[in-house]
């Protein structure tokens, strides 16, 4: 049965009692509207850990636009269900207060790559994505924690971060994970509208294809998608792109 844990002091408690020295600790930080890249997180922390954490915290500081933290899917039961079926040994459920008790007036900022690509276009993001990581890896305290390479950007300034604070833990990626027409899992792809649901795989067709990046560019404008930005960066091809007004981001290697 995976233990809820809603508060920090509880969770202190068992990681001093049952953890501490003895046994390794997987964790996999969520915003929850778990999916299968999510739980392909889990199976392998699952796997290659005596004992797994998941958080799901809708981070308010990461979040640019009300709109987008308003419109954030919730589903914690079922979250809750998916979990306990994947052996998740404890889900910790932090509020806004517990996080921020100073009221955010401490923030992690990387000042070069997290200006680019997504960060050119969600002023403060990545600001909030590292403040919070670091706060969560810090109450945490695990031997290994999981990341998403549909989130490239995020994760590799993630795994930057624990370089450059010396943090005592590996920072893991995972595949990234697609649905069988080939749109890469996200939370957000609920809110899709059905017409745009038939259209966003096209977003994974389009940087796969191999063409010159401004044509890639075009054909996604054509298709109706809405471009934040189509760059290639260590040779991978990385997108973000508005379909209506829901931001989709995926990459490939070139
Ligand atoms: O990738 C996410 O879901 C979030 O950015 C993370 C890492 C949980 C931080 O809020």
């Amino acid at each position: 049965m995976a233990k809820v844990i809603e508060s920090i002091s509880e969770w202190n408690e068992i990681y001093n009692r049952e953890i501490k020295g003895k046994k390794s600790l997987g964790f996999v930080p969520t915003m929850g509207a778990l999916h299968k890249g999510h739980i392909s997180l889990i199976k392998r922390s699952v796997k290659e850990n005596d004992i797994t954490v998941c958080s799901i915290f809708v981070n308010p500081t990461q979040f640019n636009d009300k709109n987008d933290l308003k419109n954030y899917p919730i589903t914690l039961d079922a979250d809750s269900i998916l979990l306990e079926n994947e052996g998740c040994d404890y889900i910790f459920l932090p509020t806004k207060e517990m996080i921020y008790p100073d009221n955010y007036r401490y923030i992690v900022t990387e000042t070069t790559f997290s200006k680019t690509l997504c960060g050119a276009h969600r002023e403060g993001h990545f600001d909030g994505v590292l403040t919070v990581v670091l706060k969560l890896l810090n109450i945490v305290r695990c031997n290994n924690a999981y990341f998403g390479e549909k989130d490239w950007q995020q994760y590799n300034l993630i795994k930057d971060m624990a370089k450059a604070l010396f943090l005592d833990c590996n920072i893991i990626p995972c595949l990234l994970i697609r649905e069988p027409d080939g749109l890469a899992y996200s939370s957000r792809n609920t809110l899709l509208t059905p017409e745009n649901r038939l259209k966003a795989p096209q977003l994974y067709r389009v940087i796969s294809s191999n063409k010159p990046l401004d044509v890639m560019k075009e054909d996604l404008r054509n298709l109706g998608f809405r471009v934040d930005y189509l760059e290639e960066v260590e040779g991978r091809i990385l997108v973000a792109a508005y379909l209506g007004n829901v931001r989709l981001i995926d990459n490939v290697q070139r």
